[in-house]
């Protein structure tokens, strides 16, 4: 048995050896995984303009993006790989609402600069690596 002194030495050493673990491991994370799983050296300016207008426009209000956001929507991380850069090109820069299974997509009726800016966000968010994020559907079709 510890005496009661031995259990509060016993208590306050795990405690500080394991809050330093798990700032070393913060630290780790911060410093090395992160920006090796985002690519942060492919952070371009168009990339920064294009999360921008991502935010400014609500796209989250109807889909999602990396598993957060609305489900009204198809989920946007690959969807450079799904369906290529002209046709999200064409979703974005169209003046008609975009809507080929009946659900509507705002006719946002962006610029070319825009549209580049978006897809250049889409395509860096698409080149993460998201530990196997988005799994592929089990279900087939
Ligand atoms: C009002 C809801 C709504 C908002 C807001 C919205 N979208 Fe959409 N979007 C949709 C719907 C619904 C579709 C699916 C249309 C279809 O293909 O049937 C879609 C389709 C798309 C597609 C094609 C996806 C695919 O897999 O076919 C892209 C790319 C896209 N949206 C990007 C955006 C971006 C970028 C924004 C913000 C600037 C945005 N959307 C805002 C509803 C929305």
């Amino acid at each position: 048995m510890l005496s009661k002194k031995q259990a509060r030495a016993f208590f306050l050493g795990g405690t500080v050896v394991f809050f330093l673990i798990f700032l070393g491991l913060s630290w780790h994370s911060i410093s090395t995984e992160i920006p090796e799983q985002t690519n942060e050296e492919n952070l371009t300016d168009a990339v920064v303009r294009g999360k921008k207008l991502f935010d400014s426009n609500n796209c989250v209000g109807c889909h999602t993006i990396m598993g957060e956001g609305a489900y009204y929507a198809p989920e946007l991380t690959k969807v450079i790989d799904r369906k290529g850069e002209a046709y999200v090109k064409v979703v974005l820069t169209t003046k008609e609402p975009w809507a080929p299974r009946g659900r509507k997509m705002v006719a946002y009726g962006f610029t070319d600069e825009e549209a580049n800016d978006i897809t250049a966000f889409l395509t860096w968010v698409g080149n993460m690596d998201l530990n196997g994020f988005p799994a592929e559907p089990t279900i087939k079709r």
